[in-house]
């Protein structure tokens, strides 16, 4: 059984209730934030990547399938330089790799010397967006893909390296990525109201400080990918796609998609569950995260506290929004909807959440994740 309580997290200065669970014994489904938009990447983020072995397989692949005899571009290269190095071991002829984050930089760096490629990787240390290259690239490689397929700024990031920085026809890894959406009924994936594990709590705090104060951060749910027998009872819906963003295509910035699910099973719809498809290079099958062990973790969006009963044949139509905020690079979401049951009259539904113009404790389950002091 797990364990949650309440305690107090110390957010710049300031103490902040926070529903936690306890680590050990592991709880079934715990929450943790989304942190890449922040960016927050440590050894236990990058870690996890380099364990997700569907994501690092298509990769390599794409990676040995492009390089050779090209320049390549690595887009967030990060603490192991992976796809810089597979690049250069691959045979590309000269790497730029680049970096926002100065202590990823510093070690992507000793990693490229001891490797012996520093005289063909050249590590840039600063932002994408803010650098420029000798001359333009015939292949960037990137893995800026967040917990939503847009949510770490990739639209922004790669079409202005598509202007900039990379050959026209020059090819883009990953090719393809959108958003998945699935109907959620939290109360069959978790007995009791999923919590944050203690360790998770420097994280909030670091994503507090980086927007000046406490808000209703995204929240992913830790438990669902390894349980195949937990997505067959909380899944309620095949899902539906939205947020289409074509690497290697038209990319669009922002928008609106209408989209919507039809429920295959009974059940309370508490919310949705997020997640992404990502196709690597042209022509493979998808990585998905709503259904696959994978360091993307599925986001949980709240709609109704109580949940709304369902059954198979009602359907879910609503719009999906994507807007860049205003640092130009990381999108706001909103989505407006509409559940329709066999009886009564449609259920309007609503859920947004910001970069960093969220509020804070806006409906029921962000008011029971963070008491009230
Ligand atoms: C998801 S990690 C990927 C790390 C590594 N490339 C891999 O695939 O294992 C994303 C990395 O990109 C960096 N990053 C994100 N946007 C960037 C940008 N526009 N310019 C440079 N670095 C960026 C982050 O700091 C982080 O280290």
């Amino acid at each position: 059984m797990a364990r949650t309580f309440v305690a107090q997290l110390d957010a710049s200065g300031h103490q902040v209730p926070v529903r936690a669970c306890l680590y050990e014994p592991e709880p079934p489904m715990w929450l943790f934030p989304s942190v890449g938009e922040y960016p927050l990447y440590d050894d236990f983020a990058y870690g996890k990547m380099l364990d997700d072995q569907a994501r690092m397989a298509r990769y390599a692949e794409a990676v040995r399938r492009y390089a050779p005899g090209r320049t390549v571009l690595d887009i967030g290269t990060g603490r192991d330089a992976v796809w810089a190095l597979a690049a250069a071991r691959a045979g590309a002829s000269r790497v730029w790799a680049v970096e926002v984050i100065p202590e990823s930089a510093a070690t992507a760096r000793e990693v490229i010397a001891a490797a012996g490629f520093a005289d063909r990787i050249t590590v840039v240390q600063g932002l994408s967006t803010e650098i420029d290259l000798p001359e333009p690239v015939d292949v960037c490689v990137s893995e800026i893909i967040g917990t939503l397929a847009g949510s770490e700024g990739a639209a922004a990031v790669l079409a202005d390296a598509r202007q900039r920085l990379v050959k026209p026809g020059g090819v883009f890894i990953p090719h393809r990525g959108v958003t998945t959406v699935v109907g959620f009924d939290l109360g069959r994936a978790s007995a009791e109201p999923p919590g944050f594990p203690l360790f998770t709590f420097k994280y909030l705090e670091q994503m507090f400080a980086a927007v000046g104060g406490p808000f209703d951060p995204r929240v992913c749910l830790v438990g669902l990918q390894d349980r195949p027998e937990v997505q067959r009872r909380a899944y309620l819906s095949e899902a539906a796609e939205v947020e289409p963003l074509e690497f290697n295509g038209e990319l669009c910035l922002g928008g609106v998609d209408a989209a919507e699910f039809v429920c295959t099973r009974a059940g309370r719809l508490h919310g949705l569950a997020l997640g992404v498809r990502l196709w690597v290079a042209e022509g493979d099958e998808p990585l998905d995260s709503l259904v696959q062990a994978s360091s993307w973790t599925p986001v949980y969006a709240p709609l109704s506290a109580t949940g709304l009963p369902v059954r198979p044949g009602d359907r879910f139509t609503f719009e999906f929004s994507t807007a860049l905020s205003d640092d130009g690079v990381h999108p706001d979401y909103a989505l407006t909807g509409s559940l329709c049951r066999d009886v009564g009259p449609p259920v309007p539904l609503r859920w947004s959440s910001a970069h960093h113009r969220q509020g804070f404790r806006t409906d029921p389950f962000y008011r029971s994740l963070f008491p009230a002091a």
